[in-house]
């Protein structure tokens, strides 16, 4: 698995210091709200649990699923709700919890239909923006790292279903996915 990565683009130890430092402004900031994490599955929830440890005010936890990439590298720019909320989100101060903003159209489709169910607030928590890969406008109020636009797997993050468990990023292997 670990020869199929050009590069270690963040390592375990940065992102483990990085998630402290996010958990302790959203502590901060949510003090005496009604916080409820929406854990965008897969590629967020090893982000969601570690960020959600380091939370030290009453946290609530959602999942949500929607499809993206496929098998493909790149946005085809449908998104699809497989998994709904179990919660109700009404009066809840709401954190979008995700892997990593690229076009930016999953973000804005899941903030709109968040929206429309009327939470006392909504926010967006991402470890990695892409910014060049942008689309649509859209923006995280808490980013992580802001990275190029090349593919990486890894925490969370996968490819075709491989290496979410990699507890670092990483840059994969171009040919790796140019012969799929
Ligand atoms: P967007 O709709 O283009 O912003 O894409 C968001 C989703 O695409 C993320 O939640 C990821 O699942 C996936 N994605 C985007 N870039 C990458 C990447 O570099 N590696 C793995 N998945 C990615
Ligand atoms: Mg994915």
């Amino acid at each position: 698995m670990i020869d199929d990565i050009v590069k270690v683009l963040i390592s375990e130890q940065q992102l483990q210091q990085k998630v402290k430092e996010l958990a302790k402004a959203i502590t901060n900031d949510y003090q005496g709200k009604n916080l409820m994490l929406i854990c965008v599955l897969k590629g967020g929830v090893m982000f969601a649990t570690d960020l959600m440890k380091n939370i030290t005010i009453p946290v609530k936890i959602d999942f949500m699923a929607i499809s993206s990439y496929g098998m493909s590298t790149t946005t085809s720019g449908v998104v699809r709700i497989l998994k709904d909320l179990e919660a109700e989100v009404a009066g809840k101060d709401l954190l979008i919890v995700e892997d990593i903003v690229d076009s930016g159209l999953t973000l804005k489709y899941l903030k709109e239909m968040l929206l429309s169910r009327k939470p006392n607030s909504l926010k967006v928590c991402t470890i990695l923006d892409k910014p060049e890969g942008r689309q649509v406008e859209v923006k995280a109020d808490y980013v992580g790292f802001n990275i190029p636009d090349k593919f990486v797997v890894g925490y969370g993050l996968d490819y075709a279903e491989k290496y979410r468990n990699l507890p670092f990023i990483g840059i994969l292997k171009p040919e790796i996915y140019k012969n799929a």
